[in-house]
């Protein structure tokens, strides 16, 4: 790599399964396309044995990061350039704004925050501050991410893009998880559609509107929910894009391991495109069935060691050496759209966190 490549100092907050996932990827010594360097500088959480755990299971590199029985140190350790948050939704909007106030850099999980007013609140105090913050939106980093926007947006490949759909589905058994599950209790933002059906959104943002932030047009949109004891079991999101008419439907539910294969199919006047992989949050291949059936199926394929954290932290990596605030990818305006989406999703059916106070009623 080159000299002048970037290099990211982390300061890593909480140490739940996410947090375990980015640092094992960034572990990794080599993944395509890798443009910068990654340090696990600290990491903090909610107790110190639980901290050395977790550095035990995931943390190979030398010199080992300090570990911290609170997450204020990690904001605080002088030698960390970003810090990324890995706590539950509820928990985003404070440990952000903590972070923010000690100067950090900041990379937070999605979805950024429990509603749009507090990703405001955010957004406001990283500008006051002059910091780089940035929701975690991995999959938007994805080179097969990149490669199919290209082939949408600039080539045309499918044409003129018509329709989309998306769907991610879990089986979690709810019932049986303990009264303070992050997928139980509302308080913890619980419910499909801020955990999954963001990624459902994700794609149907991403495919139809063919730019991002202040310069992507608004969809209309429409919705419905399942609720069970007020958290969202199965959520349906219907998108329609005024200038162009295109459509989508995204969605996402609890209650049902949709798995498989595919999980996106996007439509357009000269042929299809079926996005595979696991779940719709780590794209794998992707397919293009020209209209003509005598034409041959394309089929795109991408390398993926590990499981694709590195790509968003390479990109962090360069806004911060370049001294950007925002990343042009996933800018502070994107996020605010995706939680409007959401509100306005929950708002329709019903669906309150105990957050929601009189400005998410009013937006
Ligand atoms: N990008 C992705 O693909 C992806 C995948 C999964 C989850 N996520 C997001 O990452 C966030 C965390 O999800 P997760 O699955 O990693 O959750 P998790 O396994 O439950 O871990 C969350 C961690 O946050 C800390 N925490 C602080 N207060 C807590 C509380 N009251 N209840 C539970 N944990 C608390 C704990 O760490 P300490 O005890 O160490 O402080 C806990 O281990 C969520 O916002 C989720 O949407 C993203």
């Amino acid at each position: 790599m080159a000299a002048n490549t970037p290099i990211v100092r982390w300061g890593i907050v909480a140490t739940g399964k996410i947090s375990g996932w980015f640092v094992e990827d960034l572990m990794l010594s080599d993944w395509p396309g890798k443009s910068a360097n990654h340090i696990i500088e600290c990491i903090g959480s909610s107790s110190l044995d639980k901290c050395e755990r977790f550095a035990q299971e995931y943390v190979t590199q030398k010199p080992k990061p300090t570990l911290y029985g609170s997450y204020q140190e990690v904001y605080g350790d002088k030698e960390v350039d970003c810090v990324y948050i890995g706590t539950p939704h509820s928990f985003h909007k404070q440990n952000c704004l903590d972070a923010i106030k000690a100067r950090k850099n900041v990379l937070c999980e999605k979805p950024f925050t429990m509603n749009s007013a507090e990703a405001e609140e955010v957004f406001a105090a990283a500008k006051a501050k002059g910091v780089f913050v940035m929701e975690a939106v991995w999959t938007r980093f994805f080179p097969a991410v990149k490669t199919l926007q290209k082939m949408l947006h600039e080539e045309q490949k499918i044409g003129r893009i018509i329709r989309m759909y998306c769907d991610f589905g879990l089986d979690i058994d709810i019932a049986n998880l303990p009264e303070s599950s992050r997928y139980k209790d509302p308080a913890l933002g619980a419910g499909s559609l801020l955990d999954i059906g963001i990624y459902s959104l994700t794609w149907g943002l991403l495919t139809l509107a063919g730019n991002v932030g202040d310069k992507a047009e608004d969809p209309e949109v429409a919705s419905t929910q399942t609720l069970s004891d007020g958290v969202d079991t199965s959520s349906s999101v219907v998108l329609k894009y005024p200038s162009t008419g295109r459509q989508g439907i995204c969605t996402s539910t609890t209650d049902f391991n949709s798995g498989g294969d595919s999980f996106a199919r996007i439509e357009g006047s000269k042929g299809y495109i079926v996005v595979h992989g696991t779940t719709a949050a780590s794209p794998q291949r992707f397919d293009f069935y020209p209209k003509d059936s005598d034409a041959k199926v394309e089929h795109f394929k991408f390398e993926k060691p590990g499981r694709g954290f590195f790509w968003e932290a390479d990109a962090v990596a360069h806004d911060l050496k370049a001294g950007r605030l925002e990343n042009e990818t996933m800018p502070w305006a994107e996020t605010l759209r995706m939680m409007m989406i959401m509100d306005g999703v929950r708002k329709r059916s019903g669906a309150r966190f105990p957050v929601d106070d009189c400005r998410f009623l009013e937006k």
